[in-house]
């Protein structure tokens, strides 16, 4: 393929990026969207903040302008996300207990039955591991409702939107570590215990601190075992030049290597796109110029 869409389609995968629904008017912007990729992920148009910003008053016109965009152009979408600690509304933060465990699982049947038959996969539960050592779930408002929310928020996800993939989603969870063994084993329960789960976002943002594992592979590869998708849902790579570009192709590799990872998506279009203000993370520079990241990714979607 000589797009990074049509390449990752030749072996069944999409290859998406977040976007930013103010930046739909943007013609570079839009322009290589259109041509590189066949999936697009909400940035943050989708999330509890801005999508209920007071409590059961549901605001989707940013979301639907990027959903829209998608399905205008043949894109798959990937909803994010359903249920997290951070960028809450402000009254959500304030509730606790069977108060907020309400509204969480209200909150989720709105949004996931308004985009029901659009969304490809969900981020049902973003983030909800403690990093470091200890394996535990992380403190916030929607643990101290029950060690249960998880599984609760997916079978109310899959009620409300039964033919979506749904995936749990976190970071530093990209090779095998105390956090990735913590959602190993609560995928496994999951799957035991007949819980709905169908896959594993892993999202993937790497810099010098946190560079890409060498058994990243591996870690896709025992979670795929388990019976789930995995799919690289935020991949950005601190750097530039060839060490970016030989890490992009390591990870597209990786997920090529896996057969049931099911598609990669980036955090972003050109570096001036990025969440990172300074850095130079992705595939296309400011001016939208293809970087020898791209190419690297062009050529490991491509078998190289
Ligand atoms: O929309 C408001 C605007 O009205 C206001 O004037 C401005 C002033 O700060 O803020 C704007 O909101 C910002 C929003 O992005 C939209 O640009 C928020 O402050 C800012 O915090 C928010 O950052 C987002 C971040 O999630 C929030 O946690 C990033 O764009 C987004 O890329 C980032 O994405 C997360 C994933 O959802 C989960 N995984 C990690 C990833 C990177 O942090």
């Amino acid at each position: 393929g000589t797009t990074l869409g049509a390449s990752a389609a030749e072996s069944g995968r999409y290859f998406g990026t977040a976007v930013a629904a103010n930046k739909l008017s943007d013609s570079t912007y839009v322009g290589i969207l259109n041509r590189e990729f066949n999936s697009v992920t909400p940035e943050n148009e989708m999330k509890w903040d801005a999508t209920e910003p007071s409590q059961n008053n549901f605001t989707f016109g940013n979301a639907d302008r990027i959903v829209n965009h998608a399905r205008a152009n043949g894109m798959r979408v990937r909803g994010h996300a359903l249920a997290w600690h951070s960028q809450q509304p402000g009254w959500a933060q304030s509730l606790s207990g069977s108060a907020l465990r309400s509204a969480m699982v209200n909150h989720i049947t709105r949004v996931a039955t308004y985009y029901r038959g659009k969304i490809h996969s969900w981020d049902v539960v973003n983030e909800a591991f403690a990093d470091g050592g200890s394996g535990a779930r992380r403190d916030s408002n929607l643990q101290r409702t029950g060690n249960d929310w998880i599984e609760v928020a997916f079978r109310t996800a899959r009620a409300a939107d039964p033919d979506a993939k749904l995936c749990y989603n976190d970071y530093n969870t990209d090779g095998q570590n105390a956090k990735s063994n913590a959602v190993y084993a609560m995928v496994q329960d999951f799957k035991a215990r007949g819980v709905p789960i169908d896959c594993v976002g892993f999202q993937s943002h790497f810099n010098p601190q946190s560079p890409v594992p060498s058994d990243y592979q591996a870690n896709l590869q025992r979670f795929a075992n388990l019976g789930v998708e995995v799919q690289i849902t935020e991949l950005d790579i601190e750097g530039s030049g060839q060490a970016q570009a030989d890490n992009y192709g390591r990870v597209i590799r990786a997920c090529l290597a896996v057969a049931r990872c099911t598609g990669i998506t980036v955090w972003g279009i050109r570096d001036s796109d990025s969440w990172r203000a300074s850095g130079t993370p992705l595939l296309f520079d400011g001016s939208g110029n293809k970087k020898p990241a791209y190419t690297s990714t062009l050529n490991a979607l491509n078998g190289g």
